[in-house]
């Protein structure tokens, strides 16, 4: 891993109130796609793992830590996979008890550590926060010879976790059941640029079908999770998907909408808002829902053809990927293997949530998931923010308008939020 600290804490000076020993310490990671997430270094040009996130941590005093992670193409010498679940999270959890082992040495306060990450980087953010300490990663943590020390932290910063992954193809098609055509885009890189372009299809025949299933199986999840809005109500959906936690949902996205309105920019009267005098007072579902288009076929993440980054991440040593789902496994293409249901649990931070017991959770988070995020459903982080929520975790969630599956945009608001809580 790779530690920077603003150089002014090694001439005695103070920075944004902070010295060398008060500074929080921000944990930014680089992992997309569940790919290995390397270290990076400001200055780092590579487009993946543009470092500017780092001097602008820097810049306000922050202590900043990136530390390595294994992905699910990782390969060594013998062609073995190296670097499928869960290591990513044990070299996270790895690198954190070295600082803390070494808290007297190490600049910056061990009490403040601040994870960060987007889309599966915000994934692990958030595993990091709910997991701390959980015995299941001990061995592992053992084998790679990690620090003797502890893995709990001070605060989560995630934006558009791509996590939930057992449930994620059931809350996609609650949201986009009945929209059939998908669009995405193809990504090449050409000369170290990224070039994208457009890829649209139709759902077939099964794909329909299954789109119906997994709809009611998040029907039956949502409303087995007894999860409360701010008024203390069950969150709750009937047979066709309708309810009170859809009626959360659009409330978060006429919050979002709102806000933009206020901030002073033009919306240009889209037909799936009904605004009155400057206030959003509906917003029409299923139309907002053509308008930002579904992406993902069906199922979104356990791919039947096993071609899904997720199938990827579930491999092994030797089997590249898997499924990790029962539909995924039951209508598979391939002859193929479905992961350890205990392996594909222990990677979802929300499983930590509901069973406290074993972990030290982080008391603060922040998780940003844009309004036009089509990677998963929205359901999947307002689970996550309501079951924080319920817990009376500090959680600050939002969902800025128009953004789509991306990170790290408001990071003035982000740093500020940080300082609310360490200074
Ligand atoms: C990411 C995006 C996805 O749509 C997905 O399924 C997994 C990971 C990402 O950007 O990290």
């Amino acid at each position: 891993m790779n530690v920077f600290v603003p150089l002014g804490y090694y001439k005695n000076e103070i920075i944004n109130d902070y010295g060398l020993n008060t500074a929080p310490i921000f944990m930014p990671n680089t992992v997309g796609g569940y790919f290995p997430g390397p270290r990076t270094f400001p200055g780092n040009k590579k487009i993946l793992y543009n470092s500017s996130t780092m001097v602008k941590a820097l810049s306000r005093g922050y202590v900043v830590v990136s530390a390595g992670l294994r992905g699910r193409t990782l390969t060594n010498e013998k062609g073995e996979f190296i670097g499928k679940a869960p290591a990513f999270i044990i070299d996270m959890k790895a690198a954190i008890r070295y600082i803390k082992f070494n808290k007297d040495n190490f600049p910056g306060d061990v009490n403040k550590i601040i994870t960060n990450g987007t889309s599966a980087g915000g994934a692990i953010s958030a595993l990091i926060g709910a997991s701390g300490n959980n015995v299941f990663f001990e061995k592992e943590l053992d084998e790679i010879g990690a620090a003797d020390s502890s893995d709990n932290i001070f605060a989560v910063s995630a934006y558009c976790p791509i996590h939930n992954l057992e449930n994620a193809d059931a809350a996609y098609e609650w949201q986009f059941n009945g929209i059939n055509d998908w669009h995405t885009q193809k990504i090449d890189i050409k000369n170290g640029k990224a070039e994208f372009s457009p890829l649209n299809g139709q759902l077939n025949e099964l794909e329909k079908q299954l789109s119906s299933k997994l709809k009611n199986q998040f029907i039956e999840y949502l409303n087995s999770l007894r999860l409360r809005n701010p008024d203390g109500d069950y969150l709750t959906l009937n047979k066709i998907g309708e309810g009170n936690f859809l009626d959360l949902t659009k409330k978060f996205l006429i919050k979002s909408a709102q806000t933009e309105i206020e901030k002073g920019n033009e919306l240009n009267n889209p037909n799936f808002l009904d605004i009155r005098n400057g206030k959003v007072v509906s917003l029409k579902w299923k139309a907002y829902l053509r308008y930002i288009t579904r992406m993902k076929k069906v199922p979104a993440f356990d791919d039947l053809g096993l071609n899904n980054p997720e199938n990827d991440l579930f491999g092994d040593i030797k089997i590249k990927a898997k499924h990790f789902t029962e539909i995924g496994q039951k209508y598979s293409e391939k002859t193929a293997k479905k992961a350890d249901p205990e392996l594909v649990t222990a990677i979802n931070p929300l499983n930590y949530l509901n069973n406290q017991s074993n972990s030290l959770i982080a008391k603060h988070w922040r998780i940003r998931h844009g309004a036009a995020d089509r990677d998963t459903s929205f359901a999947v982080p307002i689970i996550l923010a309501t079951t924080l929520q319920n817990m009376n975790l500090d959680i600050d969630f939002f969902m800025p308008w128009a953004k789509p599956h991306s990170g790290d945009y408001d990071l003035i608001d982000l740093f500020d939020w940080i300082d609310s809580l360490v200074k």
